[in-house]
């Protein structure tokens, strides 16, 4: 499991402490509290899905707990996700390769 003490991503210093809700919404604020029930930090999940391979919500509770408690935040996860996940090579649209 990532915590946000272990996660690299963090390079800003909000007094908020994550708890503010100014800030925009996915990005934004790497100490901002994804997941309250868990207290899964922005930065935590990030990391989660760039370097930790996770690849949908159930991946994110897995390896961060976020998630585990009420779900209010799962709409929250799948945008991380949307805006985090590696593009996939699109191939059904590409010519078929000349041997
Ligand atoms: S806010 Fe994430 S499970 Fe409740």
């Amino acid at each position: 499991m990532i915590s946000s003490a272990e996660s690299t991503t963090v390079t800003q210093n909000h007094a908020c402490e994550g708890t503010c809700s100014s800030c925009g919404l996915v990005g934004s604020c790497a100490v901002r509290t994804v997941c309250r029930c868990l207290k899964v930090a922005e930065d935590t999940i990030i990391e989660a899905i760039r370097t930790g391979g996770a690849t949908s919500v159930r991946d994110l509770k897995l390896m961060t707990g976020a998630g585990d408690g009420c779900a209010a935040c799962h709409r929250h996860l799948k945008q991380y996700l949307a805006i985090y996940l590696p593009p996939v090579a699109d191939h059904s649209t590409s010519s078929p390769s000349m041997c």
